[in-house]
């Protein structure tokens, strides 16, 4: 034994060290089968996967330029961080983008800039912008609801967010006078702060179901009635990232938390089916969405993803006829967020959101129906430019979803899917979301809210409105090449977006049906 030793500790440290390669060598070439690359290349193989694994990080960080990763590039990201913290969001010198680029969006500013009084709401909160529409108003739902921010905060649910982060966004949005979409996974306490709430639901029915998985009208009423802060009902047909896609939320996932908020069992596999069982056609969905809105007494709308019409137009054709219908349609881009999707599905089913607003729009607006509609868009528009582009092809409202869960920390790993977020926004695990203080964070989202609304409302102001809801589509140009061939967004996508009926924002902040906490008496 002893001599073993002796032999043993005589060996250099380089020794030990050609000992350890010369035991990867012999497991790479004959014990594993699967890596013909380790094989072929033993112990240099790994490198290889060393530096695949850790390419993602070092691109982020080191080699792409400011402009050029995706979804958010360095200059986006940069600018939600800095927003958020209330931090210098300046750039000098100039802009550093190509404005000759392909696709560049021009806002055609006034000569004169529109002028606020000193009386004005805007001149005592310089962040005050509500939606110019009322959710209900037309179909006279019981409680209508006017969004008191423009931007709002997109549906991610309980689940594939962290608890940590759904505390910070609804203690956020309740800051910034915004609402928060629940997102699929049912009304959690994490979203009960006091913010304003918008109930989300797909297939699965999380939240609102039977035990076999159907809808369950008894539940929403009970809900609804037991939460006055939820302020609509959403429907989800379908995300830009996956539509169409259903999905199975597996057993090991659900806690006991979980399963109680969702109202499923726990450690069972759960279905979302692609489709709704509570309704199979369009005829079906509009009764559906009429019964909601008599029970419950909110706004009711769906959200989708474009991509075919003629469905559509079978909406639009029932609305016209029998004066029913969604009281809101949120249009997702292809571009949008998902906790996790196949990526032939997040890559190339569904249109980008220009494409697919512009066509829906355009088939509401020759039916005449776009003023009985708010129409909410979401898909990389947490940008005031792009949202003043938005506004001015119909768009009342913001939605954005990546932008906020930025706001609170995410640095873009695009590991949603693994449970191993970093920032501890999108995981279940404790120790990860531990790191997020909700009270900071929750500041940080306002304040990227109440900057970005502070910056829309004076690249408004530069534009001669008072209001983004008074943006034309001739307001703004898209490069399609040189300015003669640069296109007002009304030649490019074809439609004029029907005139907003506005008066003044002082209408709209003496409005009683103006949500978040401007109209509520001071505790
Ligand atoms: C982590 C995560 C979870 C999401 N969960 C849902 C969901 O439950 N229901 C839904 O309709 N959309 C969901 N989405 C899509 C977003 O609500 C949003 O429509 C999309 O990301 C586009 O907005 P963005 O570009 O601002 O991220 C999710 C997105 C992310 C990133």
């Amino acid at each position: 034994m002893d001599t073993v030793l002796n032999i043993l500790s005589s060996i250099p440290w380089w020794g030990w060290v050609l000992i350890v390669l010369f035991i990867i060598a012999i497991r790479d070439i004959f014990l594993q089968k699967q890596h013909t690359i380790s094989h072929n290349f033993p112990v240099v193989g790994h490198l290889r996967y060393m530096l695949e694994k850790i390419g993602p990080e070092l691109r982020q960080y080191l080699v792409a330029n400011n402009r050029e990763e995706l979804p958010f590039n360095r200059i986006e990201r940069g600018w939600i961080y800095a927003s958020a913290k209330k931090e210098n969001n300046y750039e000098g010198f100039g802009t550093d983008r190509d404005i000759y680029a392909h696709q560049h969006i021009f806002i055609n500013n006034a000569m004169i800039p529109y002028k606020i009084e000193e009386d004005h709401p805007n001149t005592l909160d310089k962040s005050f912008i509500p939606c110019a529409k009322v959710m209900g108003a037309y179909n006279k739902r019981k409680r209508p609801y006017r969004p008191a921010s423009i931007i709002n905060v997109s549906a991610m649910s309980f689940g594939s967010l962290s608890a940590k982060a759904i505390e910070s966004l609804n203690k956020g949005v309740k800051k910034a006078n915004a609402y928060h979409n629940t997102g699929e996974g049912g009304l959690s306490p994490y979203h009960s702060y006091g913010g304003d709430v918008v109930f989300h639901f797909g297939t699965g029915y999380f939240g609102v179901r039977n035990d076999d998985g159907s809808f369950s009208m008894e539940k929403l009423v009970k809900l609804v009635q037991a939460n006055p802060f939820i302020r609509a009902v959403e429907i989800k047909l379908s995300q830009g990232a996956k539509p169409g896609k259903g999905g199975v939320l597996p057993g090991s996932k659900i806690t006991k938390e979980i399963a109680n908020i969702r109202g499923v069992k726990v450690g069972k596999d759960v279905l979302s089916p692609p489709n709704h069982s509570a309704f199979s056609n369009v005829t079906e969905m509009v009764d559906f969405i009429e019964a909601i809105a008599d029970a419950t007494g909110l706004p009711v709308g769906i959200k989708a993803a474009i991509g075919k019409l003629e469905q559509w137009e079978e909406l639009a054709n029932i609305m016209k006829t029998t004066n029913k219908g969604p009281d809101f349609i949120t249009v997702d881009g292809g571009e949008g967020g998902t906790g996790a999707a196949p990526p032939s599905f997040a890559d190339h089913v569904s249109l980008p959101w220009v494409y697919g607003f512009s066509d829906l729009y355009k088939l509401f607006k020759n039916k005449d129906l776009t003023e009985r509609i708010v129409f909410i868009g979401s898909g990389k528009l947490g940008f005031p430019a792009k949202a003043a582009m938005a506004f001015a092809m119909g768009a009342d409202c913001i939605n954005v979803a990546r932008e906020a869960m930025m706001s609170i920390g995410c640095i873009q790993a695009q590991i949603c899917h693994t449970n191993r977020c970093p920032s501890g926004v999108a995981t279940q695990s404790k120790w990860l979301q531990n790191g997020i203080d909700p009270t900071l964070k929750s500041e940080r989202l306002a304040q990227y809210f109440k900057t970005f609304r502070k910056e829309l409302t004076e690249i408004t102001h530069s534009a001669g409105y008072e209001h983004p809801c008074q943006f034309k589509m001739r307001d703004i140009e898209i490069n399609v090449d040189d300015h003669n061939l640069s296109k007002e967004l009304a030649r490019t996508y074809m439609y004029n977006k029907t005139p907003v009926p506005f008066t003044s924002m002082k209408d709209l902040k003496e409005c009683v049906y103006l949500g978040g906490d401007y109209n509520k008496p001071n505790p």
